[in-house]
């Protein structure tokens, strides 16, 4: 059976979850999810990320200490998740004890490989991103990513030789096409490896919160040197090397364009320097941006998640994030955007082909559901939107794979308009139509289960069906012909009421 490790960053606990951070979640569940229909063994990682200079002066900022400050936080986070139905298996922190260890172990063999060594550091700091920039970097003098004051800072670090990996870096680049993407993405972590790298500082002796250098007690590493390693942690690195070898280098990380440097080019070449594979893929997206702008606590454009569902449900929040910016570019945020899509493709296809194909059942059938027909019209619009659905989410893009599933609802309620089963005589016509869109229906909710896996369980309920979606495996549960017939339909209540803007 394959491995599918899909991770998420791990989340600063310096400030609450918003729908940015969110919809790297989000997407990353898609994917747990879709890989578990797969059949695949999945593990699916996410976590806070609570050291560093940022964290301690949010902590001080609400008189707290670091760590209570982590423990409020992080518990904010895993509510977030919690409510947005996603299915991670483990929930790192970086202050837990398994992470320091294996923090300590794998840049004590990249120390022992010989590429760690002591200098004197003097940089312009910008603490939001917790890096150092150079003069050329800056944009108008200030931090190109949060457009605020960089900071004078020199102290003696120690420095990870980052410039020795800039050929290793390429050529694995070059032999491995899908390490990044998308492409566009590819491309822009190349352009960085190209311009050249310079050694990198990756302790601090200047703070104390922060996983102590084993080999100097006075320092501290820098949180990015702390946070990458999350990913090793979390499958054993440091604490089970059998589990580690198992699941590394499976991983595929999906991360923000802003943390692209840190992953596609720092992270792959400390595990070169430790002796270790560079992870599978990395997925890079753009921003969400509200309003055309980033949001920050300063323009107080910050949504909650929790806003969100209020308004549109669980599932409705996770359909709009997974298929209205498409994974790669940015893409603005919009309330009156997210309530078109809801009504269109969810209270009009997706749950009024439900609720219409259970009224005529139980009008035409006395409830019970008919078999489908096995030379259908509708199998090979649902073979297509199948495949097309499962190539979307192989290349990373659940905007696609969400399309090519709705084509299957949109072909079906276009079928039953087509033969109008709610105006003939119950017969055998009435009944083939019927058992065709309870079949196509059967199908949809298997593969629209990674996006909105709630509703999904339930229209299966209603359809007379055993078990759950997501229990079903691909590709044989999406062959057509799995509708038993003659099992009860139930209508029930409206799954996506019809919003107003
Ligand atoms: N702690 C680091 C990551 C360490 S991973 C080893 C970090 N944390 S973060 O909380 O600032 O951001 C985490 C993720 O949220 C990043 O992938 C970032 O791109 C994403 N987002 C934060 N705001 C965002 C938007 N407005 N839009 C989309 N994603 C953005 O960076």
């Amino acid at each position: 059976m394959g491995r599918y490790y899909v991770t998420t960053p791990i989340y600063y606990v310096n400030d609450a979850p918003h729908i940015g951070h969110a919809y790297t979640t989000v997407v990353a569940d898609g994917l747990a999810r879709w890989h578990r229909l797969l059949g695949e063994d999945v593990f699916f990682l996410t976590g806070t990320d609570e050291h560093g200079l940022k964290v301690a002066r949010a902590a001080e900022e609400h008189g707290l200490s670091p760590q209570e400050q982590a423990d409020v936080t992080s518990a904010r986070y895993r509510e977030a998740w919690a409510l947005l139905n996603i299915s991670n298996d483990d929930f790192i922190r970086t202050t837990e004890a398994r992470h320091h260890t294996a923090v300590r172990e794998l840049l004590t063999a990249a120390k022992d490989n010989g590429h760690i060594y002591k200098d004197t550091y003097e940089g312009l700091y910008c603490v939001a991103c917790e890096a150092y920039y150079t003069e050329d970097d800056l944009v108008d003098g200030n931090c190109p990513i949060h457009h605020r004051p960089v900071e004078h800072l020199s102290e003696e670090n120690w420095f990870f030789a980052l410039s020795a990996f800039e050929q290793p870096l390429l050529d694995w680049y070059e032999a491995h096409p899908g390490f990044v993407g998308p492409e566009g993405k590819r491309n822009e972590a190349l352009g960085l490896i190209r311009q050249g790298l310079r050694d990198i500082s990756i302790s601090r002796s200047s703070i104390q919160w922060g996983v102590e250098v084993p080999w100097d007690p006075e320092h501290v590493f820098y949180v990015w040197y702390d946070a990458l390693i999350n990913y090793a942690t979390a499958v054993g690195y440091g604490s089970d090397p059998e589990r580690f070898a198992d699941w590394w280098p499976e991983a595929h990380h999906v991360i923000g364009k802003d943390i692209l440097r840190f992953h596609c080019v720092y992270w792959p070449a400390l595990l070169l320097a430790a002796g270790l594979t560079p992870p599978k893929r990395i997925s890079v997206h753009g921003f969400l941006l509200v309003g055309g702008e980033k949001m920050s606590k300063t323009s107080l454009n910050q949504i909650a998640p929790a806003d969100l569902v209020a308004d549109f449900g669980v599932d409705g929040y996770r359909y709009h994030f997974l298929g209205a910016p498409p994974f790669g570019p940015d893409g603005d945020f919009s309330y009156e955007g997210m309530v078109e899509r809801y009504n269109s493709d969810l209270a009009n296809n997706l749950g009024n082909l439900q609720a219409r194909v259970a009224t005529v059942v139980g009008k035409k059938c006395d409830g019970v559901g008919p078999a489908p027909h096995p030379d259908s019209p509708l199998a090979a619009v649902a073979t297509e939107s199948y495949a097309d659905t499962a190539a979307a989410w192989e290349r990373v893009q659940p905007s696609l794979a969400l399309e090519a599933t709705w084509r299957l609802i949109r072909e079906t309620n276009a079928h039953l308009e087509t033969n109008e089963p709610w105006k003939a005589e119950p017969g055998p016509e009435v009944d083939a139509v019927l058992g065709d869109a309870l079949e196509a229906l059967r199908i949809v909710t298997i593969l629209a289960s990674p996006a909105v896996p709630g509703t999904c369980a339930e229209i299966w309920r209603r359809l007379g069906l055993e078990g759950r979606p997501e229990d079903q495996r691909l590709p044989a549960a999406a062959a057509w012909g799995g509708y038993p017939g003659g099992v009860p339909v139930e209508k029930g209540d409206p799954l996506f009421p019809r919003l107003t803007a």
